[in-house]
Protein backbone atom coordinates (compact mmCIF):
# COMPACT_ATOMS: atom_id res chain seq x y z
CA UNK A 1 0.00 0.00 0.00
CA UNK A 2 1.12 3.40 -1.11
CA UNK A 3 0.50 6.22 1.83
CA UNK A 4 0.09 9.88 1.85
CA UNK A 5 0.63 11.68 5.22
CA UNK A 6 -0.29 15.31 5.35
CA UNK A 7 1.19 17.58 7.63
CA UNK A 8 4.33 18.89 9.69
CA UNK A 9 4.23 17.93 13.16
CA UNK A 10 5.07 15.13 15.72
CA UNK A 11 1.92 13.55 14.94
CA UNK A 12 2.74 13.22 11.69
CA UNK A 13 5.96 12.21 12.44
CA UNK A 14 4.89 9.42 14.50
CA UNK A 15 2.03 8.06 11.79
CA UNK A 16 4.57 8.75 9.12
CA UNK A 17 7.24 6.40 11.78
CA UNK A 18 4.51 3.59 12.65
CA UNK A 19 3.63 3.05 8.52
CA UNK A 20 6.88 3.09 7.32
CA UNK A 21 7.40 0.32 9.98
CA UNK A 22 4.67 -1.49 8.84
CA UNK A 23 4.72 -4.75 6.28
CA UNK A 24 1.59 -4.02 4.50
CA UNK A 25 3.22 0.11 3.36
CA UNK A 26 5.13 -0.60 0.43
CA UNK A 27 6.12 3.27 0.09
CA UNK A 28 5.21 6.37 2.33
CA UNK A 29 5.21 9.84 1.21
CA UNK A 30 4.50 13.09 3.14
CA UNK A 31 3.78 16.41 2.41
CA UNK A 32 4.96 19.11 3.47
CA UNK A 33 6.46 17.22 6.51
CA UNK A 34 9.94 18.02 8.40
CA UNK A 35 12.94 17.02 8.92
CA UNK A 36 12.53 14.06 10.91
CA UNK A 37 9.72 12.79 8.29
CA UNK A 38 11.76 13.16 5.83
CA UNK A 39 13.94 10.18 7.56
CA UNK A 40 11.44 7.90 6.72
CA UNK A 41 9.22 8.97 3.76
CA UNK A 42 9.66 10.62 0.54
CA UNK A 43 8.84 14.63 0.89
CA UNK A 44 6.60 16.76 -1.35
CA UNK A 45 6.11 20.40 -1.66
CA UNK A 46 2.20 20.89 -1.14
CA UNK A 47 -0.39 24.00 0.48
CA UNK A 48 -1.77 21.57 3.18
CA UNK A 49 -4.53 23.91 2.86
CA UNK A 50 -5.39 23.43 -0.60
CA UNK A 51 -7.56 20.20 -1.28
CA UNK A 52 -7.23 20.09 -4.69
CA UNK A 53 -3.55 19.90 -4.87
CA UNK A 54 -3.50 17.51 -2.40
CA UNK A 55 -5.63 14.94 -4.34
CA UNK A 56 -3.14 15.90 -7.60
CA UNK A 57 -0.43 14.76 -5.58
CA UNK A 58 -2.04 12.03 -4.10
CA UNK A 59 -3.24 10.49 -7.70
CA UNK A 60 0.50 11.91 -8.91
CA UNK A 61 2.37 9.53 -6.61
CA UNK A 62 -0.35 6.52 -6.84
CA UNK A 63 -1.48 7.04 -3.35
CA UNK A 64 -3.73 4.13 -1.91
CA UNK A 65 -4.48 6.00 1.04
CA UNK A 66 -3.85 9.64 2.44
CA UNK A 67 -4.05 10.88 6.36
CA UNK A 68 -4.62 14.05 6.59
CA UNK A 69 -3.03 14.64 9.98
CA UNK A 70 -3.72 17.85 11.69
CA UNK A 71 -7.12 19.53 12.52
CA UNK A 72 -7.05 23.02 9.89
CA UNK A 73 -7.13 21.06 6.31
CA UNK A 74 -9.88 18.95 7.44
CA UNK A 75 -12.13 21.95 8.61
CA UNK A 76 -10.98 23.21 5.35
CA UNK A 77 -12.00 20.23 3.53
CA UNK A 78 -9.12 18.20 2.49
CA UNK A 79 -10.21 15.03 3.00
CA UNK A 80 -13.46 16.27 0.67
CA UNK A 81 -11.06 16.60 -2.09
CA UNK A 82 -9.48 13.59 -1.90
CA UNK A 83 -11.93 11.56 -1.47
CA UNK A 84 -13.82 13.35 -4.51
CA UNK A 85 -10.59 12.35 -6.47
CA UNK A 86 -11.51 8.73 -5.86
CA UNK A 87 -8.89 8.59 -3.03
CA UNK A 88 -9.21 6.89 -0.16
CA UNK A 89 -8.62 9.24 2.75
CA UNK A 90 -8.40 8.97 6.69
CA UNK A 91 -10.14 12.04 8.16
CA UNK A 92 -13.10 13.28 8.48
CA UNK A 93 -14.91 15.70 5.84
CA UNK A 94 -15.13 19.68 6.23
CA UNK A 95 -18.62 19.16 8.15
CA UNK A 96 -17.58 16.69 10.52
CA UNK A 97 -14.63 18.15 11.32
CA UNK A 98 -16.62 21.25 12.80
CA UNK A 99 -16.93 18.91 16.16
CA UNK A 100 -13.41 20.26 16.45
CA UNK A 101 -13.66 23.34 15.01
CA UNK A 102 -16.59 24.93 16.59
CA UNK A 103 -16.79 24.34 19.87
CA UNK A 104 -20.83 25.45 19.73
CA UNK A 105 -21.18 22.77 16.92
CA UNK A 106 -19.43 20.11 19.35
CA UNK A 107 -21.70 21.07 22.46
CA UNK A 108 -24.97 21.12 19.99
CA UNK A 109 -24.08 17.40 18.77
CA UNK A 110 -23.11 16.42 22.35
CA UNK A 111 -26.67 17.29 23.29
CA UNK A 112 -28.64 15.41 20.67
CA UNK A 113 -26.31 12.18 21.63
CA UNK A 114 -27.03 12.74 25.24
CA UNK A 115 -23.07 12.46 25.79
CA UNK A 116 -22.19 14.29 29.65
CA UNK A 117 -19.82 17.45 29.58
CA UNK A 118 -19.53 20.51 31.08
CA UNK A 119 -22.59 22.85 31.02
CA UNK A 120 -22.10 25.63 28.93
CA UNK A 121 -23.01 29.13 27.28
CA UNK A 122 -22.13 30.87 24.13
CA UNK A 123 -21.40 34.21 24.28
CA UNK A 124 -21.07 37.14 22.18
CA UNK A 125 -21.51 40.35 23.64
CA UNK A 126 -19.66 41.38 27.14
CA UNK A 127 -22.88 41.83 29.03
CA UNK A 128 -23.58 37.54 27.83
CA UNK A 129 -19.92 36.84 29.10
CA UNK A 130 -20.41 38.54 32.78
CA UNK A 131 -23.74 37.20 33.24
CA UNK A 132 -22.13 33.15 32.18
CA UNK A 133 -19.14 34.40 34.50
CA UNK A 134 -21.53 35.46 37.66
CA UNK A 135 -23.51 32.25 37.03
CA UNK A 136 -20.68 29.82 36.95
CA UNK A 137 -18.71 31.29 39.31
CA UNK A 138 -14.69 30.65 39.39
CA UNK A 139 -12.59 28.68 38.55
CA UNK A 140 -13.57 30.41 35.08
CA UNK A 141 -13.18 28.46 31.83
CA UNK A 142 -13.52 31.09 28.86
CA UNK A 143 -12.96 29.07 25.27
CA UNK A 144 -12.80 30.47 21.58
CA UNK A 145 -15.15 29.36 19.82
CA UNK A 146 -12.56 29.05 16.89
CA UNK A 147 -9.80 26.84 16.40
CA UNK A 148 -6.65 27.86 18.39
CA UNK A 149 -4.77 24.72 18.24
CA UNK A 150 -5.24 24.25 21.79
CA UNK A 151 -4.45 27.30 23.56
CA UNK A 152 -7.51 29.67 23.07
CA UNK A 153 -8.53 27.92 26.52
CA UNK A 154 -8.24 30.44 29.86
CA UNK A 155 -9.17 28.36 32.48
CA UNK A 156 -8.36 31.05 35.61
CA UNK A 157 -9.92 32.52 38.98
CA UNK A 158 -9.03 36.38 38.20
CA UNK A 159 -12.37 37.35 36.89
CA UNK A 160 -10.58 40.27 35.03
CA UNK A 161 -8.19 37.59 32.92
CA UNK A 162 -11.61 35.80 32.19
CA UNK A 163 -13.58 38.73 31.19
CA UNK A 164 -10.35 39.73 28.86
CA UNK A 165 -9.86 36.61 26.52
CA UNK A 166 -13.04 36.61 26.21
CA UNK A 167 -13.34 40.25 24.91
CA UNK A 168 -10.22 39.27 22.57
CA UNK A 169 -12.39 36.89 20.73
CA UNK A 170 -15.48 37.09 18.29
CA UNK A 171 -17.60 34.60 20.02
CA UNK A 172 -16.65 32.13 23.25
CA UNK A 173 -18.10 29.23 25.15
CA UNK A 174 -18.35 29.95 29.09
CA UNK A 175 -18.67 26.37 30.94
CA UNK A 176 -18.31 25.24 34.49
CA UNK A 177 -14.99 24.25 35.78
CA UNK A 178 -14.63 20.58 35.47
CA UNK A 179 -12.46 18.81 38.36
CA UNK A 180 -10.47 15.80 38.07
CA UNK A 181 -7.79 13.93 36.19
CA UNK A 182 -7.64 14.22 32.30
CA UNK A 183 -7.63 11.47 29.93
CA UNK A 184 -7.26 11.43 26.02
CA UNK A 185 -9.50 8.73 24.99
CA UNK A 186 -9.00 8.30 20.57
CA UNK A 187 -11.24 5.86 18.60
CA UNK A 188 -10.79 5.16 14.77
CA UNK A 189 -14.13 5.16 13.07
CA UNK A 190 -15.55 4.54 9.47
CA UNK A 191 -18.77 6.42 10.41
CA UNK A 192 -20.05 3.33 11.93
CA UNK A 193 -17.49 0.90 13.43
CA UNK A 194 -16.20 2.21 16.64
CA UNK A 195 -12.85 0.91 17.79
CA UNK A 196 -11.13 2.17 20.94
CA UNK A 197 -7.17 2.76 21.21
CA UNK A 198 -5.65 3.00 24.51
CA UNK A 199 -6.33 5.39 26.92
CA UNK A 200 -3.25 8.00 27.74
CA UNK A 201 -3.01 11.60 29.81
CA UNK A 202 -1.42 14.87 27.98
CA UNK A 203 0.22 17.38 30.00
CA UNK A 204 -1.58 20.91 28.85
CA UNK A 205 0.40 23.29 31.47
CA UNK A 206 3.73 24.41 30.46
CA UNK A 207 5.06 23.73 33.51
CA UNK A 208 6.15 21.50 36.42
CA UNK A 209 3.46 20.86 38.64
CA UNK A 210 0.92 21.81 35.93
CA UNK A 211 1.53 25.30 36.27
CA UNK A 212 1.57 27.99 33.58
CA UNK A 213 -0.45 28.02 30.02
CA UNK A 214 -2.15 26.03 28.17
CA UNK A 215 0.11 24.40 25.65
CA UNK A 216 -0.75 21.84 22.70
CA UNK A 217 0.74 19.51 25.17
CA UNK A 218 4.17 18.95 26.81
CA UNK A 219 4.09 14.80 27.02
CA UNK A 220 2.58 12.22 27.07
CA UNK A 221 1.97 8.52 28.39
CA UNK A 222 0.02 5.10 28.25
CA UNK A 223 -1.16 2.99 29.44
CA UNK A 224 -2.81 4.42 32.56
CA UNK A 225 -2.62 2.40 35.28
CA UNK A 226 -4.41 3.84 37.76
CA UNK A 227 -7.49 4.85 35.43
CA UNK A 228 -10.60 2.03 36.56
CA UNK A 229 -10.65 -0.92 34.40
CA UNK A 230 -13.73 -0.38 32.43
CA UNK A 231 -12.93 3.23 31.13
CA UNK A 232 -12.85 2.49 27.75
CA UNK A 233 -15.74 -0.05 27.62
CA UNK A 234 -17.91 3.08 29.25
CA UNK A 235 -16.57 5.98 27.72
CA UNK A 236 -17.13 3.79 24.22
CA UNK A 237 -20.98 3.10 25.43
CA UNK A 238 -21.74 6.84 26.25
CA UNK A 239 -19.21 8.95 24.52
CA UNK A 240 -17.61 7.30 21.59
CA UNK A 241 -20.57 5.28 19.73
CA UNK A 242 -23.50 8.01 20.25
CA UNK A 243 -21.55 10.54 19.40
CA UNK A 244 -20.71 8.30 15.91
CA UNK A 245 -24.44 7.68 15.84
CA UNK A 246 -25.37 11.12 16.00
CA UNK A 247 -23.22 12.77 13.85
CA UNK A 248 -24.56 9.97 11.07
CA UNK A 249 -27.89 10.80 12.24
CA UNK A 250 -27.19 14.56 11.12
CA UNK A 251 -26.15 13.70 7.65
CA UNK A 252 -22.52 14.61 8.42
CA UNK A 253 -20.92 11.31 9.36
CA UNK A 254 -17.50 11.03 10.85
CA UNK A 255 -14.62 9.06 9.43
CA UNK A 256 -11.21 9.39 10.82
CA UNK A 257 -10.08 9.59 14.47
CA UNK A 258 -12.59 10.77 17.00
CA UNK A 259 -10.67 12.03 20.03
CA UNK A 260 -12.32 12.74 23.61
CA UNK A 261 -10.92 14.67 25.80
CA UNK A 262 -12.62 13.69 29.09
CA UNK A 263 -12.18 14.76 33.21
CA UNK A 264 -12.80 12.00 35.60
CA UNK A 265 -14.45 14.29 37.67
CA UNK A 266 -16.20 13.12 40.86
CA UNK A 267 -19.64 13.60 39.56
CA UNK A 268 -18.71 11.46 36.38
CA UNK A 269 -16.80 11.02 33.40
CA UNK A 270 -17.29 14.07 31.40
CA UNK A 271 -16.00 15.41 27.70
CA UNK A 272 -14.23 18.33 27.95
CA UNK A 273 -14.21 18.50 24.20
CA UNK A 274 -13.80 16.39 20.81
CA UNK A 275 -10.95 16.89 18.07
CA UNK A 276 -11.43 15.49 14.84
CA UNK A 277 -7.63 14.39 14.70
CA UNK A 278 -5.41 12.19 16.82
CA UNK A 279 -3.82 14.39 19.83
CA UNK A 280 -0.53 15.79 20.13
CA UNK A 281 2.03 14.24 22.23
CA UNK A 282 -0.55 11.59 22.71
CA UNK A 283 -0.09 10.07 19.55
CA UNK A 284 3.46 9.51 19.67
CA UNK A 285 2.63 7.28 22.50
CA UNK A 286 -0.21 5.19 21.54
CA UNK A 287 1.48 4.76 18.27
CA UNK A 288 5.12 3.36 20.09
CA UNK A 289 2.26 0.73 21.63
CA UNK A 290 0.53 -0.51 18.43
CA UNK A 291 1.11 -4.13 17.71
CA UNK A 292 -1.91 -4.14 15.00
CA UNK A 293 -0.38 -2.37 11.49
CA UNK A 294 -1.63 1.02 11.56
CA UNK A 295 -2.39 1.16 7.47
CA UNK A 296 -4.98 -1.91 8.04
CA UNK A 297 -6.97 0.79 10.71
CA UNK A 298 -6.55 4.09 9.02
CA UNK A 299 -7.36 2.22 5.34
CA UNK A 300 -10.36 0.14 7.24
CA UNK A 301 -11.92 3.70 8.60
CA UNK A 302 -10.91 5.45 5.05
CA UNK A 303 -12.99 2.60 3.20
CA UNK A 304 -15.95 1.25 5.73
CA UNK A 305 -14.90 -1.65 6.45
CA UNK A 306 -12.96 -1.80 9.77
CA UNK A 307 -15.32 -4.16 10.96
CA UNK A 308 -13.10 -6.23 9.64
CA UNK A 309 -9.86 -5.50 10.90
CA UNK A 310 -10.78 -6.13 14.39
CA UNK A 311 -9.75 -4.51 17.58
CA UNK A 312 -6.31 -3.00 17.94
CA UNK A 313 -3.68 -5.35 19.77
CA UNK A 314 -0.83 -3.65 22.08
CA UNK A 315 2.07 -4.29 23.42
CA UNK A 316 2.73 -5.24 27.09
CA UNK A 317 4.55 -2.30 27.85
CA UNK A 318 4.42 1.47 28.71
CA UNK A 319 5.65 4.12 26.76
CA UNK A 320 6.45 8.23 27.88
CA UNK A 321 6.83 10.93 25.22
CA UNK A 322 8.36 14.21 26.38
CA UNK A 323 8.49 17.48 24.27
CA UNK A 324 10.98 19.67 23.82
CA UNK A 325 9.83 23.17 23.37
CA UNK A 326 11.62 26.26 22.34
CA UNK A 327 12.47 29.34 24.66
CA UNK A 328 9.76 31.19 25.17
CA UNK A 329 7.19 28.66 23.80
CA UNK A 330 3.68 28.82 24.09
CA UNK A 331 3.94 32.21 23.77
CA UNK A 332 6.58 33.69 21.82
CA UNK A 333 8.91 30.99 20.38
CA UNK A 334 12.32 31.93 19.34
CA UNK A 335 13.12 29.97 15.90
CA UNK A 336 16.50 29.47 14.73
CA UNK A 337 18.88 28.28 17.07
CA UNK A 338 20.68 24.97 16.60
CA UNK A 339 19.36 21.13 17.76
CA UNK A 340 22.46 18.97 18.88
CA UNK A 341 22.26 15.25 19.95
CA UNK A 342 19.41 14.00 18.04
CA UNK A 343 20.86 11.15 16.42
CA UNK A 344 22.48 10.02 19.94
CA UNK A 345 19.10 10.45 21.56
CA UNK A 346 17.35 8.05 18.51
CA UNK A 347 20.14 5.38 19.00
CA UNK A 348 19.23 4.63 22.88
CA UNK A 349 17.16 1.33 23.34
CA UNK A 350 13.18 2.19 23.04
CA UNK A 351 13.59 5.14 21.60
CA UNK A 352 12.37 7.95 19.00
CA UNK A 353 12.92 11.36 18.86
CA UNK A 354 10.02 12.51 16.71
CA UNK A 355 10.55 15.99 15.49
CA UNK A 356 7.91 18.75 15.15
CA UNK A 357 9.07 22.44 14.54
CA UNK A 358 12.46 21.75 13.18
CA UNK A 359 13.96 22.72 10.04
CA UNK A 360 17.34 22.05 7.88
CA UNK A 361 19.24 25.15 7.17
CA UNK A 362 22.60 24.50 4.96
CA UNK A 363 22.85 21.05 6.59
CA UNK A 364 21.82 21.76 10.43
CA UNK A 365 18.99 20.91 12.22
CA UNK A 366 17.37 24.43 13.70
CA UNK A 367 14.56 25.22 15.41
CA UNK A 368 11.59 26.14 13.53
CA UNK A 369 8.27 25.82 15.99
CA UNK A 370 7.36 26.30 19.73
CA UNK A 371 7.21 22.61 20.08
CA UNK A 372 10.55 21.58 18.86
CA UNK A 373 10.84 17.72 19.11
CA UNK A 374 9.54 15.26 21.56
CA UNK A 375 10.93 11.63 22.61
CA UNK A 376 9.08 8.77 22.58
CA UNK A 377 10.61 5.57 25.04
CA UNK A 378 8.59 2.32 25.43
CA UNK A 379 9.49 0.10 28.24
CA UNK A 380 8.46 -2.21 30.80
CA UNK A 381 6.72 -0.11 32.52
CA UNK A 382 6.36 3.85 32.93
CA UNK A 383 9.11 4.19 35.66
CA UNK A 384 11.45 2.20 32.73
CA UNK A 385 10.01 4.06 29.65
CA UNK A 386 10.02 7.64 31.49
CA UNK A 387 14.26 6.44 32.43
CA UNK A 388 14.46 6.10 28.95
CA UNK A 389 12.62 8.65 27.37
CA UNK A 390 14.92 12.11 29.80
CA UNK A 391 17.98 9.87 28.97
CA UNK A 392 16.77 11.13 25.58
CA UNK A 393 15.85 14.72 25.92
CA UNK A 394 19.15 15.24 28.48
CA UNK A 395 21.14 14.17 25.09
CA UNK A 396 19.44 16.72 22.87
CA UNK A 397 20.74 20.47 23.70
CA UNK A 398 19.45 23.49 22.26
CA UNK A 399 19.82 26.85 23.43
CA UNK A 400 16.90 27.62 25.86
CA UNK A 401 15.06 24.29 24.98
CA UNK A 402 12.55 23.85 27.64
CA UNK A 403 10.51 20.54 29.01
CA UNK A 404 8.45 19.39 31.97
CA UNK A 405 10.50 16.80 34.51
CA UNK A 406 7.19 15.52 35.77
CA UNK A 407 5.84 13.73 32.52
CA UNK A 408 4.44 10.46 33.93
CA UNK A 409 6.11 11.02 37.22
CA UNK A 410 3.11 10.72 39.83
CA UNK A 411 1.57 7.65 37.24
CA UNK A 412 5.02 5.58 37.45
CA UNK A 413 5.20 5.91 41.29
CA UNK A 414 1.79 4.81 41.42
CA UNK A 415 2.04 1.13 40.03
CA UNK A 416 5.86 0.84 42.19
CA UNK A 417 4.05 2.18 45.09
CA UNK A 418 2.38 -0.61 47.40
CA UNK A 419 -0.32 1.94 48.99
CA UNK A 420 -2.55 0.20 47.04
CA UNK A 421 -2.16 -3.36 48.16
CA UNK A 422 -1.78 -2.30 52.06
CA UNK A 423 -5.38 -0.69 52.34
P1 LIG B 1 -9.69 22.30 25.29
O1 LIG B 1 -9.03 23.07 24.19
O2 LIG B 1 -11.18 22.44 25.31
O3 LIG B 1 -9.20 20.90 25.37
O4 LIG B 1 -9.14 22.87 26.65
C1 LIG B 1 -7.77 22.86 26.94
C2 LIG B 1 -7.57 22.52 28.39
O5 LIG B 1 -8.25 23.45 29.23
C3 LIG B 1 -8.14 21.17 28.78
O6 LIG B 1 -7.28 20.12 28.51
C4 LIG B 1 -8.32 21.36 30.27
O7 LIG B 1 -7.11 21.20 30.95
C5 LIG B 1 -8.74 22.78 30.37
N1 LIG B 1 -10.21 22.84 30.38
C6 LIG B 1 -11.02 22.97 29.32
N2 LIG B 1 -12.32 22.97 29.69
C7 LIG B 1 -12.33 22.82 31.03
C8 LIG B 1 -13.37 22.76 32.01
N3 LIG B 1 -14.68 22.87 31.70
N4 LIG B 1 -13.01 22.60 33.30
C9 LIG B 1 -11.71 22.51 33.64
N5 LIG B 1 -10.68 22.58 32.78
C10 LIG B 1 -10.98 22.74 31.48
N1 LIG C 1 -2.65 16.85 23.01
C1 LIG C 1 -3.72 17.75 22.79
C2 LIG C 1 -4.14 17.90 21.41
O1 LIG C 1 -3.62 17.29 20.51
O2 LIG C 1 -5.06 18.66 21.20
Amino acid sequence: MKTLVIGTGGREHALALALSRDPQVTEVHAAPGNPGIGAVATLHDVDALDGDAVAALAASIGADLVVVGPEAPLVAGVADAVRAAGIACFGPSREAARIEGSKAFAKQVMAGAEVPTAMAHVCETAEQVADALDAFGPPYVVKDDALAAGKGVVVTDDRQVAVDHAAACDRVVIEEFLDGPEVSLFAITDGETVLPLQPAQDFKRAYDGDGGPNTGGMGAYTPLPWAPDDLVADVCRRVLVPTVQEMARRGTPFQGLLYAGLALTSRGTRVIEFNARFGDPETQSILAMLKTPLSALLHGAATGSLAEVGLPQWEQASSVTVVVAAEGYPEAPVTGDPIDGVDAANALEGVDVIHAGTALVDGSLVTAGGRVLSVTAIGADLAEARERAYAGVDLISIRGGQHRTDIALVASQEISNPRKSDQ
